[in-house]
Formats: C-alpha cells, sequence, structure tokens
C-alpha cells in the first residue's frame, strides 16, 4: 500500500489568503533563471554594477561613523525627514510638487503597493488594474480578495474610453471602484507609456466617478528618447480634492538591495498609510534610508542616472534590432521609450508557458504573459527585460528564442 507522502503538515491552519498567494509553475521555472549559465530575460534586475561603489563605501562609512546613533537606531515610521527633503528634490526633475509632510517612505514601493491595498481594499471591493499589469501589484492585491476589473492597454497605455465605459457600468450597479492602478512610464510589463490626453482623462474620470487613480512610476527617470509627459500627480492640481496617489522607488534610479520607496498622497491617507507602515515593519531601515541620504546629497546621482539611461537604452536597442531581424512574422512587440521592458506578442496559436520549458532548456529565460493579467489570458504573451543582460547576450538569446519560436511555428503547420 502506497504512504500518503504530506508536504505541508500545516495546511488546516493557514488563513484563506494564502491560496491566493499563488506561486506557480512559472515560478518554478523561473528559479532556474538565477543560473548563471541562463541568459536571463525574466527578472527586471537594475545593472548595479554601474554605481560607484568606492563612493558608496565612504557612504556606508558616514552613516556608521558620524550617523550611527541615527542610521541604528528605529526611525519614524513616515520616513527619515532629510532623505524627504532629497526625496522632494529628486521629484521636483519630474515635475512634481511636494514637500517633506507629503511623502511618506515606505520599504520599496512594493510595501507601498501592498500596503495602500490594505488601507483600502474590503474582500468584494471593485478595483481596476490595467492588463497587462504588473504582477508584484496584482498579486498583493489580491490577497485582499477584492473584485478584480481588467482595462486592456495599447500602445498608448489603459485605453481610457473602455475605463470610462466600465467606470459608467458599476456606477449605474452602484458600486463604488476603490482605486485604478497604473504604471504610466514604460510600464511594467508593457514598456507603453501612457499618452498626455489618456493622462487627462483618466483624472477627470476619477474626479467625475469620485475614485483614487494609483499611480506607480518607478521608470519615469529612465527615459531614454522623446520627450517627458507630465505626471497624472502634476495634471491634479485642485488643491481641495487631490486624486491622485502616487508611488516612486530608488530601486531602478539607485539599487534596490537599499529597499526605499514613497508615496506622495493626501495627508489623510498618507496618516493610515502611516499607520499601517507601523504595524507592518515600524520603519523603513534606518540605515538605508541615512546611506541613501548621502547618495542623494551628492550631486552625482544625476550623472549615475544618466549612466544607467545609455547602459539600458544600448540593451533595449540591440533586443529591438535582434527581434526585428530575427523573429518570424506574426510576432509583434513594443517598443518603448525607457524602462525595462519589451512586451512580445507572438501568433495566437503559440503557448509562451509551452516554449518557456524549451527555452530554459537552451538556456534563456522570459517571463510568461498570463501571470500579468487578473484572468490568466495572456497566453500567446510574454514579458522581456532588456535591463539585466549586456548586448551580447541579448542578442544571442533572442536568436536562441526566435530559433525555438519559428520551430514552434513550423510544427504547428506541419499538423495544419
Ligand atoms: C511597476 C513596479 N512597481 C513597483 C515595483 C517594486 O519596486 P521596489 O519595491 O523595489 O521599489 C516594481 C519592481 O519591479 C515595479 O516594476
Amino acid at each position: 500500500m502506497s504512504k500518503e507522502i504530506i508536504l505541508d503538515h500545516w495546511k488546516h491552519l493557514y488563513a484563506n489568503r494564502v491560496a491566493l498567494m499563488f506561486s506557480s509553475e512559472i515560478r518554478d521555472l523561473l528559479s532556474l533563471s538565477a543560473r548563471p549559465d541562463i541568459i536571463s530575460f525574466s527578472g527586471g534586475l537594475p545593472e548595479v554594477r554601474a554605481l560607484n561603489y568606492q563612493k558608496l563605501e565612504r557612504y556606508t562609512q558616514r552613516a556608521l561613523k558620524m550617523n550611527g546613533d541615527i542610521s541604528l537606531q528605529y526611525g519614524s515610521s513616515d520616513g527619515y525627514y532629510p532623505l524627504k527633503t532629497r526625496l522632494a528634490e529628486v521629484m521636483k526633475l519630474e515635475n512634481i510638487d511636494a514637500n517633506e509632510e507629503d511623502i511618506v517612505i515606505t520599504t520599496g514601493g512594493q510595501q507601498a503597493i501592498d500596503l495602500l491595498a490594505k488601507i483600502f481594499i474590503n474582500p468584494g471591493d471593485h478595483i481596476i488594474i490595467e492588463a497587462p499589469g504588473y504582477t508584484g501589484a496584482l498579486n498583493s492585491f489580491k490577497s485582499y480578495e477584492p473584485k478584480i476589473v481588467s482595462i486592456p492597454v495599447d500602445s498608448s497605455g489603459i485605453i481610457t474610453s473602455e475605463l470610462e465605459q466600465k467606470l459608467k457600468e458599476l456606477k449605474n450597479k452602484n458600486i463604488q471602484v476603490k482605486f485604478v492602478y497604473v504604471v504610466p512610464n514604460f510600464s511594467n510589463p508593457s514598456g507603453y507609456t501612457l499618452s498626455l490626453s489618456r493622462r487627462k482623462k483618466m483624472l477627470s474620470l476619477a474626479k467625475k466617478y469620485n475614485t483614487l487613480i494609483i499611480e506607480d512610476n518607478p521608470y519615469g527617470m529612465l527615459r531614454f528618447e522623446g520627450k517627458p509627459i507630465p505626471s497624472i500627480k502634476e495634471l491634479d492640481t485642485e488643491s481641495s480634492n487631490q486624486n491622485v496617489v502616487y508611488i516612486s522607488t530608488l530601486s531602478k534610479i539607485f539599487a534596490p538591495g537599499f529597499r526605499i520607496g514613497w508615496v506622495v498622497a493626501p495627508h489623510p491617507i498618507l496618516e493610515k498609510l502611516t499607520l499601517a507602515v507601523q504595524s507592518s515593519d515600524l520603519c523603513t531601515s534606518s540605515f538605508s534610508q541615512r546611506i541613501a541620504y548621502e547618495y542623494f546629497s551628492d550631486p552625482c546621482w544625476k550623472e549615475n542616472v544618466i549612466d544607467f539611461i545609455k547602459i539600458y537604452s544600448a540593451r533595449r536597442d540591440i533586443m529591438i534590432k535582434t527581434l526585428e531581424n530575427h523573429f518570424p512574422p506574426g510576432a509583434s512587440w513594443s517598443r518603448p521609450e525607457g524602462g525595462f521592458f519589451v512586451w512580445l506578442r507572438l501568433p495566437e496559436f503559440l503557448d509562451t508557458k509551452e516554449i518557456l520549458a524549451d527555452a530554459i532548456r537552451n538556456k534563456v529565460a522570459y517571463v510568461p504573459g498570463s501571470g500579468f493579467y487578473a484572468d490568466n489570458r495572456g497566453q500567446n504573451e510574454a514579458r522581456l527585460a532588456f535591463c539585466t543582460e549586456n548586448t551580447e547576450n541579448i542578442e544571442k538569446g533572442i536568436k536562441i528564442l526566435s530559433k525555438i519560436i519559428k520551430d514552434k511555428i513550423k510544427l504547428y503547420r506541419s499538423f495544419k
């Protein structure tokens, strides 16, 4: 008689939400992509090697030797005030007018997303998210058990006519939408940028339907070409009734290891967010915040962002060029003007989850599209991150992928 193998003795104890924190066979496959012999287009890992390590050592020493009493101590839950001054200066460069009182610092943008979900979502509430949308947000939202309404994107970002239609439909049923979540610049995962007219439209819809926009902007400063577009936050000039909760992070313009993000929002929301920080991790690491303060007090940080832009734009260029030269007809992709990601669409009969196993066998990884949709659409789509690998590997990896895909198409046609 075969003996039952019990994989988890505590299954009967977990909260229902654990089932919603799905891991998947994809994630298991992708864990292989961390292997050094794999060319990885999967994770959006910033090129931290481009930072000046000598300077970082100096800042770290300063944080420890001169300010150890601050750096090694608990800090205030809303964040380290001098760093807020620096973050306000960073935002000024994107024309966002905010002062220290308008900012709460969080442990990365991811914590901001999760805590905003925590303070806004009751089970069964309606929220709206662009589709495809950032998986980190999608998974965090899911665990609070909302009804997720997906609005598709095109090359100008979330399609506001569909958003309007949906808001109207829900309003007619007396349903209050809690928020609309978008990544307006070089979105993760699509690479698309929300046009100015749609930003304005979104804002007017938020006002009309009395809801919030969560504007998540980790990539705005990593623009390779074209003119910056005002953020929705910047467009929201009414001081009495602000509809935008703005999130950003130092992960992409500095380093994700420091885990520093922040939120700008109407003060009553910031108060609730600060309470949520208290019950989540008391405060963002004082040590990280102090080093980040030192880093952003040296004007050289801007030169580093320029270095990042040069590196990423060269990587994007080679990815797009190799896709153009090698991918088969019927495949299409986004052409991002910045950020980290290209969104790939294959002919509908292809399944990017299935192809991933072959790709990994051939030592290339990417993320299949379905994880970026609340309803598992996107089976013929995929996210390709160009930020991580050098140009040589990008060219090599895309050529390998193109061969696999061409073979799959040939096989499919041979059965027709
Ligand atoms: C759109 C978006 N939001 C938030 C995050 C979270 O970033 P972090 O927690 O490192 O600030 C990421 C990370 O990839 C992202 O792409």
